[in-house]
């Protein structure tokens, strides 16, 4: 690692594209029709398999060259229910039945970062998409079943900008 002073905040993630992301804006409508809290903005809808935080500009391409050796056959969920994160106070949408693949492919990625010198999230990749932050009480919703097929996943940048959190895809990893 190198200890460049530029650095940038770093995720993978599975993205939606925009059919998806319309099913997926579906539900955080019904969310915000019935729940206090703040909407991620449809454009911000995604699923984190790893959140790596602030990287050193010069460290990107060691990420991507890891991200590179990681193998993905494309696999697919059921995103079917609402749940909720007390303690960062985050309504999401998860699945019930979550593919070993997708559990796979986020802990390859974590060990991955690791092996780069991250510190990573410790606790189980709970596969989720935020609904709605700052959300102060569970606030189940009925959800509109939305279908996942993976078939990539993705290096985003998170920026903060007068207009809120802007995500940026960097680069895309996609099945063979
Ligand atoms: P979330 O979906 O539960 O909000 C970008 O910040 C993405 O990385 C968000 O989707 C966020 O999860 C996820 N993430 C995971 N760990 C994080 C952390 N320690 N700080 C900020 N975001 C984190």
């Amino acid at each position: 690692m190198s200890d460049s002073a530029e650095t940038r905040r770093l995720f993978f993630s599975l993205w939606p594209d925009d059919v998806l992301r319309k099913k997926l804006t579906v539900n955080s409508q019904n969310a915000i029709q019935h729940c206090e809290g703040r909407a991620l903005v449809p454009a911000n809808l995604h699923m984190t398999l790893a959140f790596v935080g602030n990287v050193a500009v010069d460290n990107i391409p060691e990420l991507e060259v890891m991200a590179d050796s990681v193998t993905m056959q494309p696999f697919s969920f059921e995103l079917d229910h609402s749940g909720y994160f007390k303690r960062p106070q985050v309504l999401w949408l998860g699945t019930h039945q979550p593919p070993r693949s997708l559990i796979d492919l986020s802990d390859t990625l974590v060990q991955g970062c690791r092996d780069c010198g991250y510190k990573m999230e410790e606790r189980p990749f709970k596969p989720h998409v935020t609904l709605m932050r700052k959300v102060k009480h569970n606030c189940p919703i009925d959800v509109t079943l939305v279908e996942w097929l993976a078939n990539e996943f993705v290096l985003v940048e998170s920026r903060s900008t007068p207009d809120g959190v802007k995500y940026d895809v960097l680069k895309r990893w996609q099945c063979e």
